[in-house]
């Protein structure tokens, strides 16, 4: 897989928009501002390739990014944001809702935690959601760097212990900014585009 040859597919608000492709998709949940555009970045070694905001809830559309031609990676609208109003918000809601519950092509829903917080009740749900549809949970833990040495363990366990998460889920701790944990993530997309390869049909 190269992760050079990447491009921005295309932004979708419903369906009939998402791309017409049988590439494998990886999407990615989280609360807004969790950092999942800074992390598309640095796995994918771009700058300013998705936007990253100062102001949380700036990613409003999903996004399709598409790397090597062999895989999409999902960037959907973050979630839980209080201060845009209930009518924005019950759109991104639905906006996700539609994606998950209908997208053929989706194989694994990544759910990305801020390290610094106990998850909040949406992503416990989000979740559950992910374990209740048959997906095997993978998790990843935000702005690893923000965390002293002497509060690591303890904050990875409080993630563990709040989503329910066994020593068989993948859980990994990121930092878009050291990019501690990005080879693991690389490697999680490789194994998933590798199998995508082997099932192909001609
Ligand atoms: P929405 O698109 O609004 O849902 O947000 P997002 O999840 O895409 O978050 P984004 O990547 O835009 O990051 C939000 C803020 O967190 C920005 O100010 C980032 O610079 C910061 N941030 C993201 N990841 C990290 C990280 O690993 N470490 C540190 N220190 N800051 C981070
Ligand atoms: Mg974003």
């Amino acid at each position: 897989m190269n992760l050079n040859n990447v491009t921005m597919d295309l932004s979708a608000v419903s369906k009939k928009q998402y791309p017409d492709t049988s590439m494998p998709e990886f999407a990615m949940a989280g609360r807004s501002n969790v950092g999942k555009s800074s992390l598309i970045n640095r796995v994918l070694n771009r700058r300013k390739f998705a936007r990253v905001s100062q102001t949380p809830g700036k990613t409003a559309t999903i996004n399709f990014y598409n790397i090597d031609d062999k895989i999409h990676l999902v960037d959907l609208p973050g979630y839980g944001y209080a201060k845009v109003s209930d009518k924005e918000r019950l759109k991104w809601a639905n906006m996700i809702d539609e994606y998950l519950s209908e997208r053929e092509q989706l194989v694994a829903v990544i759910l990305l935690v801020d390290l610094r917080h106990k998850p909040t009740d949406d992503d416990v749900t989000m979740m559950n959601w992910i374990k209740g549809n048959g997906f095997s949970p993978i998790v990843i833990g935000t702005k690893y760097d923000k965390l002293k040495p002497s509060q690591r363990e303890a904050s990875l366990e409080l993630v563990r212990a709040t989503l329910g998460l066994t020593d068989a889920d993948v859980f990994i701790p990121f930092s878009a900014v050291t990019g501690y944990g990005r080879d693991e993530i690389i490697e999680i997309l490789e194994e998933a585009c590798d199998y995508a390869e082997s099932t192909k049909r001609d």
